[in-house]
């Protein structure tokens, strides 16, 4: 599997990576979102879903697993956060059969179990924080190469990219 990493050195690069992660997502495509508190997993959610005229906004409100919104395609909005750790995805009612027409985020991935075979999913993100104020790094793996290398070309002003096979 490929890997991308892209340094969003201010929320400007971040919400443009979710522009073009948005853009080019399809039917059936499942995104991860892995990262610490505050790394910025709901606001490349929230970017994703704006460019797909999600309706209503994704947000991240306390005690919601799973948000549906309308839009070009239908979106459904995890957060595993208030899950323990090594949750059944199927029971906790985060797997839901309708996907297969849309796109579903996932923040907190890591607190789940079951999501499916590794490397399946579109996208697999994880933001980390950076030591510079405003600024995040994202390591994208994929199972599309040539999404990825789009992700890269768009994020080219912004970020410093580097591209390589992912070692698992
Ligand atoms: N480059 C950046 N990318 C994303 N967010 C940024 C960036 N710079 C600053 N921020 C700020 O960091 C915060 C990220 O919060 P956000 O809710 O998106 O994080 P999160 O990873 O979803 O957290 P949680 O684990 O609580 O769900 C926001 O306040 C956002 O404005
Ligand atoms: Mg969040």
């Amino acid at each position: 599997m490929n890997v991308v990493t892209i340094t969003l050195g201010s929320l400007a690069a971040t919400t443009s990576l979710g522009a073009a992660i948005g853009s080019s997502l399809r039917p059936g495509d499942r995104v991860l979102l892995a990262g610490d508190l505050g790394s910025g997993k709901t606001t490349l959610a929230r970017a994703i879903g704006t460019a797909l005229h999600a309706e209503p906004e994704l947000t991240s409100p306390t005690f919601i697993l799973i948000s549906e919104h309308s839009g070009d395609l239908p979106i459904w909005h995890v957060d595993a956060y208030r899950l323990p750790v090594g949750s059944d995805a199927l029971r906790a009612g985060v797997l839901d059969e309708r996907q297969q027409h849309g796109v579903t985020l996932i923040e907190w991935p890591e607190h789940l179990v079951g999501l499916g075979e590794a490397g399946a999913d579109v996208l697999s993100i994880h933001l980390e924080t950076a030591t510079d104020e405003g600024a995040r790094t994202a390591e994208i793996r994929g199972a599309r190469p040539e999404l990825l290398a789009a992700l890269s070309a768009t994020s080219g002003s912004t970020g410093q990219i580097t591209m390589g096979d992912a070692h698992e």
